[in-house]
């Protein structure tokens, strides 16, 4: 919380900015300044907001209005909660406020168009990007539209990281400040280029997951470079690792091998036929995961995949010093890739890290010519309309990864339950009072 704090002040020194930018941020919630965002009729919704840090409620706050000519007012029909809504309640996110709806990962209908979207009317079935994307940077021509150029104002990302990432929906001002998804209605800026339709043929179910966890799980095995007959190993079995996993055997990998502990092992292995698993948490004594990996795979695996999170230290070193302000992140579980690496090979992190880590194993990483190519935020664009064709077409299904359905009123109880990885969950899908009944074959509700 001081760092939030210290974050605030810095930001207002640095100046915030926000001048030419493709949108306005900085909206996360319609009820700022004095309600200058809201819809003119007055309509109330209920929304997940950041109240402090571990305290994420539901509210009741106004409808958001169309603000500029490009925005599109979504009625959510499905939304969820992400590994990385984990670390924002926590508030290892910096700028952060009080009253910022959350959520990054949503669909619905097209409720209301600005005059300047083009592509979208009232009642289409829509889908988000979790990134907001300006469409015309030179990253975003790319579709490298995580690294968008024009949709975040936070100088203090500039500071931190030498140049500023683009915005993501409901996840603090160091991403532009935009109001989330988990909300019975959304503000989207540049429509046209931030919601892709949904066909019939595709359920909420499946095409809420082509906002994040489809392209983010991609992502890592493209940019990392899997490859027909690799050995892979992904640290992590959360919705993230699983699809990354999945998506490995897909390309054809000879070898996966997950690694996690207790039932998210287990869960991993009873869905992907051909997963190797290790369960970090249950090795003899003495034995680390490289060495075990290395057994497996005498010389270590061509490719290996974190997809934890920098606040997840595993020893008493890291945990002392993340509380202490020493580091934002562990170094341990990529300490653990690189070394499980076999030389010249390459490791790439799709899991959340903000800022300074210690004890990096710089040393294995030079001396072996190992490839740390990061991953980054996931750039949707790139993936998202291929994508949705293997949805389309039954030859991808995300719904290996959904293991419950809540109600929106229940959400903040979901987080806490997504948090401790209790009850066998991995991945949610929470439905407002506007969603269609559950698709076929998808779990039941549960109410919390
Ligand atoms: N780069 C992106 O675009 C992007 C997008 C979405 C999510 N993420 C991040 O990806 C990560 C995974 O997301 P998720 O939704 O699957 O989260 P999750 O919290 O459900 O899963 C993380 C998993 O890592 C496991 N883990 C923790 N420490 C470990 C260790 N030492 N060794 C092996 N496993 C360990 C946990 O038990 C858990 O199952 C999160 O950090 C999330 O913020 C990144
Ligand atoms: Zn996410
Ligand atoms: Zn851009």
């Amino acid at each position: 919380m001081a760092q939030n704090f210290a974050a605030k002040q810095l930001e207002t020194i640095l100046g915030h900015g926000d001048k030419d930018r493709a949108t306005h941020p900085d909206i996360s919630n319609p009820n700022r300044e004095g309600g200058r965002y809201a819809d003119e009729s007055g309509e109330k919704m209920k929304a997940l907001a950041w109240m402090g840090k571990n305290d994420v409620r539901v509210v009741e706050t106004n409808k958001p209005k169309i603000i500029e000519d490009n925005d599109a007012i979504v009625r959510v029909t499905g939304t969820t909660v992400c590994g990385s809504d984990v670390h924002i309640m926590h508030g290892v996110i910096l700028q952060v406020e009080k009253g910022d709806i959350l959520g990054h990962e949503f669909c619905g209908v097209v409720e209301a168009v600005g005059p300047g979207v083009t592509t979208l009317s009232p009642g289409q079935r829509v889908v988000n990007s979790f990134v907001v994307s300006c469409g015309k940077c030179r990253y975003c021509k790319n579709k490298l539209t995580t690294a968008c150029e024009n949709t975040n104002a936070s100088t203090l990302h500039e500071q931190l990281y030498g140049s500023r990432m683009g915005g993501i929906f409901g996840y603090s001002h160091f991403t532009g400040g935009y109001a989330g998804g988990q909300a019975e209605y959304v503000r989207v800026p540049l429509a046209d280029n931030n919601l892709m339709k949904l066909p019939d043929s595709v359920p909420d179910e499946k095409g809420l997951f082509l906002s994040d966890i489809m392209p983010t799980s991609y992502h890592s095995v493209y940019y990392t470079g899997v490859q027909k007959g690799d050995c892979v190993a992904v640290w992590g079995l959360g919705p993230i690792g699983l699809m990354a996993c999945y998506w490995a055997l897909k390309k054809g990998a000879k070898r996966v091998i997950g690694i996690d502990k207790d039932w998210r092992v287990d869960y991993a292995k009873s869905k992907l036929e051909g997963l190797e698993v290790i369960d970090y948490a249950n090795l003899d004594s003495g034995k680390t995961v490289p060495a075990t990996i290395h057994e497996m795979v005498p010389g270590g695996v061509d490719v290996a995949i974190d997809a934890t999170g920098g606040e997840y230290a595993k020893g008493f070193v890291h945990k002392v010093e993340l509380i202490i302000g020493a580091e934002q992140d562990t170094s341990e579980m990529i300490n653990e890739c690189i070394m499980s690496t076999r030389k010249f090979g390459a490791v790439g992190i799709i899991g959340d890290y903000v800022g300074f880590t210690n004890h990096f194993n710089v040393g294995s990483l030079m001396e072996r010519g190992v490839r740390l190519i990061g991953c980054g935020q996931a750039p949707v664009h790139k993936y998202w309309e291929e994508l949705l064709e293997m949805v389309e077409d039954g030859s991808a299904d995300p719904t290996i990864a959904l293991t419950h359905r809540f109600e929106l009123e229940d959400i903040a109880k979901a987080y806490h339950l997504q948090e401790k990885r209790e009850a066998g969950l991995v991945k949610c899908f929470v439905q407002t009072r506007f969603s269609s009944p559950r698709a076929e074959g998808t779990p039941e509700l549960t109410h919390l």
